[in-house]
């Protein structure tokens, strides 16, 4: 079964209830998403492996270390998985992004693939796959079976807002993929929405409703 990682740190918890206001607008509704993001990265990157380099300070040689960071790539499931992308490269500037589109259709809640463009080395990453909202998990669940089907091993999903029904489906169907969320809410409404969640994260993100 794979693990459920809450990063609810008081400063992510406080610029969440910032983007949940429906006063706030998009420019501080993307910023804060973009600090989220930074703050989570330091959770879901903190078992990266290290490197040991012989360098030498102004004092003496050393053996320092570091990360590998061309060993990640960033996915985002478009179009709101794009707001997490920012903060993220912010923190490890070197990996690779690759996209994946997917709608949810209004009817069925069910996710329409339109795109998918990965980095070719794609499977020997550590892939972070990027969606605000994790609400039904289809979305998810679907664009994590794009990227098995390329060969990915390594995955996790991070999330700023969770329904347990989503936590559910993704831990049952991808039982090797850590989940990382900021928030996990008390359930979906009949349109498949979480609640109270933020409401629609991609169109508060690019302004279009
Ligand atoms: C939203 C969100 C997720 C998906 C979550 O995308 O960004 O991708 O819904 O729902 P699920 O867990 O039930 O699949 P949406 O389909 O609204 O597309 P958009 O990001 O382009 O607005
Ligand atoms: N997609 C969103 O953007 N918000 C939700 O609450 C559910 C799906």
């Amino acid at each position: 079964m794979s693990q459920v990682h809450l990063i609810d740190h008081p400063m992510i918890q406080h610029k969440l209830s910032i983007m949940r206001d429906k006063e706030t607008g998009s420019k501080d509704f993307r910023q804060l998403l973009k600090e989220i993001s930074l703050l989570m990265g330091y959770e879901i990157t903190r078992d990266l492996p290290l490197t040991d380099l012989e360098i030498e300070t102004p004092i003496s040689k050393m053996t320092a270390r570091r990360v590998l960071g061309r060993k990640l790539a960033i996915v985002p499931i478009l179009r709101a998985g794009l707001g997490m992308v920012d903060g993220l490269l912010d923190l490890v500037p070197v990996a690779k992004v690759g996209h994946i589109g997917l709608y949810r259709n209004e009817k069925t809640h069910k996710p329409v693939v339109y795109y998918c463009k990965l980095p070719e080395d794609v499977q020997e990453r550590l892939v972070i796959v990027t969606d605000p909202m994790l609400a039904t998990g289809g979305s998810s669940c679907d664009a994590i079976v794009m990227l098995k089907e390329r060969g990915c091993t390594n995955i996790r999903l991070m999330c700023l807002v969770a329904a347990p029904e989503g936590i559910k489906k993704v831990q049952e169907e991808h039982p090797d993929v850590d989940i990382y969320v900021a928030a996990i809410d008390e359930r979906l409404n009949e349109d498949a929405y979480i609640v109270p969640g933020l409401g629609d994260a991609g169109d508060r993100i690019f302004g279009t409703k």
